[in-house]
């Protein structure tokens, strides 16, 4: 969370995005009423840690987070390339929860769970060392200078990714907003914890292998937008660094 986030009354950090836009068709409903309480990894209003190994039926698996996933199209596509790896899935809009939901009824995934809300209330209550990939796709680029402390990408986040990270976790992060792309290499970049994984200078036109479209990069591509992908690892820890 970063220093000037607003906080509520109720201690959680103010988000500025959306809950929703129009009302459901009654068979989405239906999802986010029946399946969605199941898939939910955690409460949104506890404060609780969250117990990994109980929320996944194969508990020994690598658990990866997707961070404002939309309509779900990666998160999906992600979870049936890799039946054995283990997904968080996080998005507070609930049109998009409730299109995914269809989706993974449809396919029978079994390896995704949601948080339906702002993802800094998830990573707080994520243990230490416990994630193997995070994915943030296309997040919301703010573009105007007095409203870039809304970004997600923070001097603060990142500290938290690098707790919850196991040493050599990828962060893959997506853009088609050259200012976003900018800010984010600039916090990245200097950050103790992170390397950029480049090999070339094109190496950012390039999405990671096994890539899946996203909704809003699809968008941007019809409109001529090209997409920047990153790519950072977290350094290994110092063995009495934990
Ligand atoms: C521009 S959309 C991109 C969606 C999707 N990743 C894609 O590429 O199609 C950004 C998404 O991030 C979500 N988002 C914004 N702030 C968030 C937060 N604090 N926690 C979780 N999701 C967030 C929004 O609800 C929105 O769905």
């Amino acid at each position: 969370m970063n220093s000037d986030t607003p906080i509520r009354p109720d201690g959680k950090p103010h988000w500025y995005g959306r809950r929703k836009t129009h009302k459901l068709r009654p068979r989405r409903q239906q999802l986010v009423d029946d399946l969605l309480p199941k898939l939910r990894i955690a409460d949104p209003d506890s404060d609780t840690p969250i117990d990994l190994s109980a929320a996944f039926d194969n508990a020994d698996a690598d658990v990866r987070l997707e961070i404002g996933f939309g309509a779900g199209e990666h998160l999906l596509g992600a979870a049936l390339k890799d039946p054995d790896i283990n997904f968080i899935g996080c998005e507070p809009f609930i049109n998009g929860v409730s299109a995914l939901l269809a989706d993974l009824d449809e396919h029978d995934v079994t390896n995704v769970r949601l948080f339906d809300d702002d993802a800094r209330l998830l990573l707080a209550r994520l243990p230490t060392a416990s994630i193997s990939k995070i994915y943030l796709l296309f997040p919301d680029p703010w573009p105007k200078s007095r409203h870039h402390r809304r970004r997600f990408v923070q001097r603060e986040t990142l500290d938290t990714f690098a707790r919850l990270a196991k040493d050599d976790t990828e962060f893959v992060f997506a853009s088609d907003h050259k200012g976003y792309v900018a800010w984010t290499l600039a916090q990245v970049l200097p950050h103790p914890d992170w390397t950029w994984t480049a090999r070339r200078p094109d190496d950012w036109c390039d999405p990671p292998e096994g890539w899946v479209e996203t909704r809003y990069e699809a968008k941007g591509r019809k409109k001529g937008d090209e997409p920047a992908y990153l790519t950072f690892q977290r350094n290994p820890r110092a063995s009495n660094n934990v």
